[in-house]
């Protein structure tokens, strides 16, 4: 029942609208920062962006796991990331690059900061969170929008992939095997990671 009402309101043209100027916005910003970034040092950066507006069903569930009723307000105050911007590059240290620059908006206000390169999660999961508030402003009013922005390399986004369709949120007792190979996978990954760019750094010297 709360469901339907959240599904609702959730497919509403303006609450979609505000949700995908907000992503353009956003994707504007990367190609200014890729401008910026691949004249200074000379090739690309980004390699990927991709984007996605969480739906009913996934805002519901982690409602629930997060302990909020369902509701349309909720939804919107509870949540970081009803808007996810996934961002993809080459190298470890690019993440940081472009994650300075993002931070320098003048009009994105940085309300939290998940760093799980140096600190990856249990399941070996790394990348890097940045939550931000942006306003819309139409004509008198400003509203802030959150988004969340994630970082990472191919490498890790390979990794995340995986263990996405594989275990991440998946029933865990079914999972140890999988799990454990993952945890060691993107052990692996980091240090090719590492490797890959120690190898771009001899290049430009
Ligand atoms: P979620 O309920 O998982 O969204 O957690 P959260 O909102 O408390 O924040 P967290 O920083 O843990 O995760 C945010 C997002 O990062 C998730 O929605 C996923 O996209 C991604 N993520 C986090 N942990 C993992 C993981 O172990 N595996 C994969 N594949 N993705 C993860
Ligand atoms: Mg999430």
């Amino acid at each position: 029942m709360y469901e339907d009402v959240l599904k609702q309101k959730l497919s509403d043209p303006e609450f979609l609208l505000k949700k995908y100027w907000i992503v353009q916005h956003i994707e504007f910003k990367l190609q200014m920062i890729e401008l910026e970034l691949s004249a200074k040092h000379n090739r690309t950066m980004i390699q990927k962006v991709e984007h996605r507006i969480k739906n009913a069903e996934s805002i519901a569930r982690k409602l629930v796991k997060k302990g909020f009723k369902i509701t349309f307000e909720n939804a919107d105050k509870m949540l970081n990331d009803i808007i996810g911007i996934r961002v993809v590059c080459l190298y470890r240290d690019d993440i940081y690059r472009i994650a300075d620059l993002l931070k320098q908006q003048k009009d994105f206000t940085l309300i939290k900061e998940k760093d799980y390169i140096t600190n990856p999660k249990k399941s070996g999961y790394q990348s890097l969170h940045l939550i931000f508030d942006i306003p819309l402003v139409y004509k008198e009013a400003e509203e802030l929008q959150r988004v969340e922005i994630q970082l990472r390399t191919v490498a890790m986004d390979f990794w995340a992939g995986v263990d996405n369709q594989i275990c991440y949120k998946k029933n865990p007792a079914k999972m140890k095997t999988a799990e454990l190979a993952l945890k060691n996978y993107s052990t692996e990954i980091s240090k090719m990671d590492k490797q890959m760019l120690e190898l771009r750094r001899n290049a430009e010297q």
